[in-house]
């Protein structure tokens, strides 16, 4: 990666944060701010899961418990994938508080200095912070040509350049895109790894809200390893519960780095987990999906139509570099918080993407509409 490219990756996972906490501020000062930066949705957590975490408590479910999570959770776990027809075993499970800390111990666990990983690009900021802990070459595939999915001849052609890599990191549903990768996809994608024999980290946290519910890159490939939550398809981003499905000798080594620097789950948040799985998760936001297209339709606005997410991503060139106006995504942001009090994601938060705005639709419909409108208002002035 070029020095100049190093610099700017420096700010990647704070451009996010900083509009973020600018939002915050502004509402602490009593202004009516729309959150559309951040992958929270507004709906609560269902009656039925917050009862068993009361419930937990009454019952004196408040001590320490196995590091990746304990036997009960494991088996609901379990019985979740069997109902997509994917057969796991307890010893291939680690569970820990939310799936970042899974991604970080398995990233610890397989790739060491030197090594290479792949991103396609854009990305979940967390990704490149994560790879980057043990000193292995981050190398991202640039997918906006592409409908922004991973093609096999692409990733052929970054292996020819940059050499194999040790870990591939796919993400469908993605964020911040939305695209989903349909079977055929993913297994050209893994025809690939099983010639260089790299394992793919496959990052499944939205799959509730695709339409192949029931495929797991774990059916396709023995070297896959699948992080998931339970934070956006339960409505439980506080509850921080989250999982990956791994061999067993890999998922051991795991256990241990988690064991040591996250010890065991919150044994409150577990039982309410338990429950939840008895059913899949009950949210979609198609309705705000169509708002949103056809706003951005409307107003010439380049973008993919997302699929199974929570998220847009659209080019917003088109209102960038006026002589006065904002000349980057960050600045757009910033502008558009200032002027409309909505707080929207930059671009640059999830790589090289400095004309782009991601927007979470995962709001109140009504709200939503009223976001729109403000920012519509505003954009008329990023012109002027
Ligand atoms: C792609 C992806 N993976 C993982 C996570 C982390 O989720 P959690 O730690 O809440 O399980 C997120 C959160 O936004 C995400 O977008």
């Amino acid at each position: 990666m070029a020095e100049n490219d190093r610099n700017k990756y420096k700010a990647v996972s704070s451009a996010l944060e900083l509009i973020f906490l600018k939002a915050n501020k502004l509402e602490k000062k009593g202004l009516d701010v729309i959150h559309l930066e951040v992958g929270d949705p507004y709906k609560p957590t269902l009656d039925r899961i917050k009862q068993a975490a009361k419930k937990a408590i009454d019952s004196n479910r408040v001590f320490y418990a196995p590091a990746s999570g304990s036997d009960d959770l494991k088996e609901a776990i379990i019985e979740k994938y069997r109902r997509k027809q994917c057969k796991i075993c307890f010893e291939e499970i680690v569970a820990s508080h939310g799936s970042r800390p899974v991604i970080s111990g398995v990233l610890k666990v397989l790739a060491k200095k030197g090594d290479k990983i792949f991103i396609p690009a854009p990305f979940y900021p967390s990704f490149l912070g994560l790879s980057k802990q043990n000193g292995a070459q981050v190398v991202l595939v640039d997918t906006r040509n592409y409908g922004f999915k991973l093609k096999a001849a692409e990733l052929q052609k970054k292996i020819n350049e940059m050499g194999i890599p040790k870990v591939l990191i796919l993400n469908s549903p993605n964020n911040p895109t939305g695209v989903e990768y349909d079977r055929s996809e993913m297994e050209k994608i893994c025809v690939l790894a099983r010639k260089y024999d790299f394992w793919i980290i496959s990052d499944e946290c939205y799959q509730s809200f695709s339409k192949n519910k029931h495929f797991t890159m774990r059916q396709i490939y023995s070297k896959a390893i699948v992080i998931d939550s339970c934070s956006k398809e339960y409505s439980m981003t506080g509850w921080r519960i989250g999982w990956g499905l791994m061999s067993e000798d890999i998922a051991a080594e795991v256990k241990k780095y988690l064991g040591l620097f996250v010890s065991s789950l919150c044994t409150i948040s577990e039982a309410a987990t338990i429950e939840a799985f008895k059913e899949d998760g009950v949210y979609n936001y198609e309705v705000q999906k169509n708002i949103i297209c056809d706003w951005l339709d409307k107003k010439r606005i380049d973008y993919v139509r997302p699929e199974g997410c929570l998220y847009v991503f659209p080019d917003f060139s088109n209102y960038l570099k006026s002589r006065n106006g904002p000349q980057n995504s960050l600045a757009l942001s910033e502008f558009l918080l200032k002027k409309s009090q909505v707080a929207v994601a930059p671009g640059i938060a999830f790589g090289d993407y400095d004309s782009y705005l991601r927007f979470c639709f995962c709001v109140d419909e009504n709200k939503f509409k009223e976001a729109l409108c403000r920012i519509e208002k505003s954009l008329v002035k990023a012109l002027i």
